[in-house]
């Protein structure tokens, strides 16, 4: 079968005479010929700012801009909105953690090259818990694709480079003891090493893309959660990337938690991307 020709073609004289109109529009008319402009620089600028956002020096050398202010300032570009608006909120719920006295480790669930735990790491800064920071990845790259993902994304890391930035890049008043598994979230190992390691949580940071390690991921939290009377704060990272994944995973689960753990749920808050619950119980 051949296709339809384009029912407009164009031909090389006809697109320069376009260029040239469009060029004697923009330069006859001053005010036209400047917003033309101011929105190519903003565009330029916002590229710019989202791809300094989205690098993890970056994000770590400019916490000292990570106020309210700032990020309501700058909450129209996408990283900034991501990854100071997680900060934030992140660092409320590290307080309140402190502040009620709330005893237990914290958990992340995909540490790709660590920047998620140096965050929560300074989240606590000044705590004197002695709690354990535990990530848990792979090192592989996400299992499968999915909607927005191809498998292996994320492979560019190890454990030995995440050992290495939390240790160079988490600040002075740090007091976590980073521990880091390696394996698959439904993988056996993965889950004795984690019950040795941990007999408490105060909070999960569900960081792994995927719909389906999510529920991996809710499974090898849910014993933690039995018979539990202290409240547990549920961060989920990519909660709107891809909202056909990770709040169905959640909301399933849920679902059928809400019943057998006799617990609830309560949404804290949430940026574009982020969504935070306290999960209370009513034993
Ligand atoms: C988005 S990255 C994590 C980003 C990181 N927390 C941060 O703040 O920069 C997702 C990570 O989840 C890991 N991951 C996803 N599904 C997994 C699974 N089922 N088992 C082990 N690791 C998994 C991937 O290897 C990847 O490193």
């Amino acid at each position: 079968m051949t296709c339809a020709p384009p029912s407009e073609s164009i031909s090389k004289s006809g697109f320069a005479s376009l260029l040239f109109r469009k060029l004697k529009t923009l330069l006859s008319n001053p005010r036209t010929l400047m917003r033309y402009v101011n929105a190519k620089y903003e565009a330029l600028y916002q590229a710019r700012l989202n791809s300094l956002w989205s690098q993890q020096d970056y994000v770590l050398s400019n916490m000292g801009l990570c106020d309210k202010a700032f990020y309501e300032a700058n909450k129209s570009v996408t990283e900034i909105e991501h990854q100071v608006g997680r900060y934030l909120n992140m660092k409320n719920i590290c307080e309140e953690i402190v502040a009620t006295g709330l005893e237990g480790d914290v958990v992340e669930f995909g540490t790709w090259q660590g920047l998620g735990l140096i965050l929560l790491s300074r989240c606590f800064s000044g705590d004197r818990t002695r709690r354990k920071l535990i990530g848990i990845d792979s090192f592989e790259g996400l299992p499968e694709s999915s909607t927005v993902w191809r498998k292996g994304t994320f492979s560019n890391t190890s454990i030995e480079e995440v050992k290495r930035n939390t240790e160079s890049k988490m600040g002075p008043n740090d007091r976590l003891s980073v521990e880091l598994i390696k394996g698959w979230f439904s993988d056996r190992a993965v889950e004795e090493e984690l019950s040795a390691l941990c007999k408490e949580i105060a909070l999960v940071h569900f960081d792994a893309d995927l719909g389906s390690s999510t529920t991996q991921a809710l499974a090898l939290i849910q014993p933690y959660l039995i018979n539990r009377t202290k409240p547990v704060y549920f961060l989920f990272d990519d909660w709107g990337c891809h909202p056909d994944e990770v709040p169905d995973a959640f909301l399933n689960w849920l679902s059928g938690a809400r019943a057998t753990l006799s617990l609830q749920a309560h949404k804290l808050c949430s940026t574009r991307f982020t969504r935070y619950y306290k999960i209370t119980f009513n034993h």
